[in-house]
C-alpha cells in the first residue's frame, strides 16, 4: 500500500478513506475528520490503558531509525508493547546494512516481509515516501529530514486540544528554527486544514519559514501570517507558543549555527508577558531554548505534549492495523 492522496478539503473523501493498511507520510493525507477520530481514540487510550492492552496481540512493528531520536522511537515501541505487540528495529543506520550500501527499498521490502508496521526515520527528505512505496506493509514517516514529522503533529494536536479545548481558532506563535524544523512544517500545514489560524511566525532573518509552508496558508481562506524577529513584542498576543531548536544537523556551517542556536531563549521574564492561558509547546529535545525554570509554570505543556505522543501512536497504530480498541466507540457511532 501507498500513501492516500489527500483530497484536498477536511471532509471531501472521508467516505472513502480508511486508515487501515494506509502508510502514513504527511498528515496531509488524511481527512481531518480521521485526524479528530484519532484525537478521540488517544483519549479513549488514555482512560482505558487495561481495556486496550491486548489490541495488537502477536503484531510486530519495525522501527527503522536512520538518525538519532529519543522520544519518537521509544514512544512508537512503548504504544506497540502498550498494545500488546511486539518490536524488533535498529537505531542507528551504522548498525544496519546501510553501511554495506543497501538502498531504502531493498531495506523495507526486506522489513516488510518481517513485520506488520514500519516506523522510519531517515535524514532524507522523501524518503518515508520512498520507503512507503517500496513497502508491503504500511510505513509510517518518523521525520524525513527537514521535510515531515507527522506524528509529532498529533502529538502537538492532542496537546493543543487537551490544554485550550480546541486546534482551531486559536493565534499560534512558532518560534526559532522555522527552516529547518520539520515539526513546524507538518504543524502548520494541518493546523491550516483546521482552519482559523493566526500564525506568528518568529525567526531570524535566516531561519525563516520556506516558501512552501507559508503557501499553505496562503491557500487557507480562514488563516493568515506575519513574520517577526522579536518574541517579547508578540508573547501577549499568543494562546500557543511552539518553540523549536535551531536544528544543528541540517546547518551547513558550523559558525552560523553557533552565531544563531541562542537566538531566543524563552525565560520567567517572558513568561511574565504572557497570557495566563498560553500553553508552551516544544517538540524536544530543547538545548538553551526554554530555561528550566519555565517547566514549574503550569503554562509548560512539553512534558504532557511527549506523554500525548504516546498515546497518539497507540490510536495511529491500531487504527493502520485495523486492529479495533475494545469498547471503543467514535461520536459518529454514538
Ligand atoms: N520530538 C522528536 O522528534 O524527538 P526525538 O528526535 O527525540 O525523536
Amino acid at each position: 500500500p501507498i500513501t492516500q492522496q489527500s483530497t484536498g478539503s477536511p471532509s471531501e473523501g472521508i467516505e472513502q478513506f480508511s486508515l487501515v493498511g494506509s502508510s502514513v507520510v504527511t498528515l496531509d493525507d488524511i481527512p481531518i475528520p480521521e485526524v479528530q477520530l484519532l484525537l478521540d481514540k488517544a483519549q479513549y487510550i488514555d482512560e482505558h490503558r487495561k481495556e486496550v492492552a491486548n489490541t495488537c496481540n502477536s503484531r510486530v512493528l519495525a522501527t527503522l531509525f536512520y538518525e538519532p531520536s529519543t522520544r519518537t522511537r521509544l514512544s512508537f515501541e512503548t504504544a506497540m508493547l502498550r498494545l500488546g505487540g511486539k518490536v524488533i528495529g535498529f537505531a542507528g543506520a551504522e548498525q544496519s546494512s546501510a553501511t554495506k550500501g543497501e538502498t531504502i527499498h531493498d531495506t523495507v521490502k526486506v522489513v516488510s516481509q518481517y513485520a506488520d508496521l514500519i516506523a522510519m526515520r531517515h535524514p532524507k527528505e522523501g524518503a518515508a515516501l520512498v520507503a512507503a512505496q517500496s513497502s508491503e506493509v504500511p510505513v509510517i514517516n518518523a521525520g524525513d529530514g527537514g521535510h515531515m514529522h507527522p506524528t509529532q503533529t498529533l502529538a502537538d494536536l492532542s496537546t493543543i486540544q487537551s490544554r485550550l479545548g480546541r486546534v482551531t481558532d486559536l493565534t499560534v506563535g512558532l518560534c526559532g528554527d522555522l527552516t529547518f524544523g520539520r515539526t513546524v512544517h507538518s504543524l502548520i500545514s494541518t493546523l491550516c486544514r483546521f482552519g482559523n489560524i493566526r500564525f506568528v511566525l518568529i525567526s531570524p532573518n535566516e531561519l525563516k519559514t520556506p516558501r512552501y509552508v507559508l503557501d499553505r496558508i496562503d491557500q487557507s481562506p480562514t488563516c493568515s501570517y506575519v513574520e517577526v524577529e522579536d518574541l517579547a513584542q508578540v508573547i501577549g498576543d499568543l494562546d500557543v507558543l511552539y518553540m523549536t531548536r535551531v536544528q544543528k544537523e541540517r546547518f551547513f556551517n558550523e559558525d552560523d549555527y553557533l552565531r544563531l542556536r541562542d537566538t531566543y531563549i524563552l525565560d520567567e521574564a517572558k513568561m511574565h508577558l504572557a497570557k495566563p492561558s498560553m500553553a508552551v509547546l516544544h517538540p524536544l529535545p530543547r538545548v538553551n531554548e526554554i530555561t528550566k525554570q519555565v517547566d514549574d509554570d503550569p503554562r509548560a505543556a512539553y512534558f504532557e505534549q511527549v506523554r500525548r505522543g504516546m498515546l497518539m501512536r497507540m490510536a495511529l497504530e491500531s487504527s493502520v492495523l485495523g486492529d479495533e480498541l475494545p469498547g471503543f466507540k467514535s461520536n459518529k457511532e454514538v
